[in-house]
């Protein structure tokens, strides 16, 4: 079958690979419909995400039809529209049972390659290198599902695949932010980044009952699609300080929750950029946490900070002494999407959450590097980048 593989840093090509076929009892394999572009895989692009190989298809943000069952699959059969958890859960272990699915303690084969840089492993995830499990990912025209009663979800009938797919990723991950964030109604809550995942936090925050949602963001294509699709306040970080206005617009306190929805390639105005770039490039810190001390920051005193970028190891200049005296709570996770999705599935019907919209470019899985290309320099707008295998 025809995949899309990771081949080195910033280089991708489209190429045949084995089918999958079932492995376990509990797999299934699903014919994939549509599989779109998520930041994280930019992140893998950019050669940030240890364990990686020449070869590696990736892709975990998906949609499909099941295909084929394992004799242990109880819940799914055959010919069922279904859309998958980009992170992969047992079910049975005790975060999953807990609701913490992406620290799941079984889905992980290989929980060696991150017990030495953090002390643990989260569980695994599809097309997300062999740190995560090296499972096959959903650039291509089938993928194996591992657990599939507890990782595929039966989509209703009347919600359309390119609104059912960001139920996969984006959805539940911004949902996670805004809800383990403590957003209560009432709140002021800031986001930065206006992504497909920031875009889906600020509207978990406003469906939570937020009485005012700021999010944060440069492109101007992308806080005019928040402003009109999430329907919350924007700011652009570069004609303004973000800190002083978001002090104006909460009477001089800050915001109550603040959700980082950016990751570990932040830009930002003015030397911290360029002194995180020499130690990111020099390798004397991993990530760039521009957007996390921000947070911080602005956060008011016994707020919460809630970091869904993802961030790989060591970082410089954190704000512990802020955080520390200002009484803060900071939290983040690869996102716990089977605890969200019957119900995102559920609002996406009832027409309260829309997610189609990000959904600015879909072509075929042969356009995989054009795809990522334009996804990467946020060319023509881009804010995701489908990719539909069999049209
Ligand atoms: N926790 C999880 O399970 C999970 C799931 C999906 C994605 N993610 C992560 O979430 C992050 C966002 O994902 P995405 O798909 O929306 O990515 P994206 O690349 O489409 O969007 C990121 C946005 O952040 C903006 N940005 C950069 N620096 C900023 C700053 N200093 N202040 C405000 N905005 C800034 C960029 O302009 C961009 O629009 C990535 O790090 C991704 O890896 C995490
Ligand atoms: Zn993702
Ligand atoms: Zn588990």
């Amino acid at each position: 079958m025809k995949a899309v593989c990771w081949q080195g840093v910033n280089e991708l090509s489209v190429e045949q690979v084995p089918d999958p076929e079932i492995l376990n009892a509990q797999d299934a394999i699903v014919k994939v419909t549509a599989s779109t572009t998520c930041g994280s895989d930019l992140h893998l692009l950019g050669g940030y995400i240890p364990a990686m190989r020449a070869g590696d298809v990736i892709g975990h943000e998906f949609l499909g039809e099941i295909v084929e069952v394992g004799p242990e699959v109880s819940r799914h059969r055959p010919g069922d529209r279904v859309v998958v958890c980009s992170i992969i859960g047992c079910g049975r272990c005790r975060p999953c049972t807990d609701g913490m699915w992406s620290l799941c303690e079984n889905s992980n084969p290989k929980p060696g390659l991150t017990d030495l840089m953090w002390g643990g492993s989260t569980a695994g995830i599809f097309g997300y290198s062999h740190a995560m499990g090296g499972f096959r990912g959903s650039h291509a025209e089938y993928i194996r599902v591992p657990f599939a009663d507890y990782n595929a979800f039966t989509v209703p009938d009347g919600v359309d695949d390119m609104d059912a797919l960001f139920a996969s990723d984006a959805a539940p991950t911004g949902w996670m932010g805004a809800d383990l964030g403590g957003v209560r109604p009432g709140d002021v809550v800031a986001v930065w980044g206006c992504g497909g995942v920031g875009q889906m936090a600020a509207r978990a925050a406003m469906l939570l009952g937020a009485e005012r949602v700021i999010a944060i963001d440069r492109y101007p294509e992308r806080l005019a699609m928040t402003a009109r699709h999430v329907g919350c306040e924007v700011v652009d970080y570069t004609s303004t300080d973000v800190n002083a206005e978001l002090r104006e617009r909460t009477g001089g306190r800050g915001p109550d929750v603040c959700i980082e929805a950016v990751g570990l390639e932040a830009e930002g105005t003015g030397p911290q950029r360029i002194y995180d770039g020499i130690k990111q490039r020099l390798r004397l810190e991993q990530d760039r946490p521009i957007a996390v001390r921000e947070a911080i920051h602005a956060c008011r005193k016994g707020g919460s900070v809630f970091v869904l970028g993802v961030f790989t190891g060591f970082v410089d200049k954190f704000p512990l002494g802020a955080l520390m005296n200002k009484g803060l709570t900071l939290r983040g996770a690869q996102q716990h999407g089977q605890r969200y999705i019957p119900h995102l599935l559920d609002l996406i019907a009832r027409g309260e959450l829309k997610t189609s919209h990000l959904a600015t470019h879909t072509m075929t899985l042969d356009d995989g590097p054009r795809g990522y290309d334009m996804f990467k320099r946020k060319k023509d707008g881009c804010v995701r980048a489908v990719f539909r295998p069999w049209i």
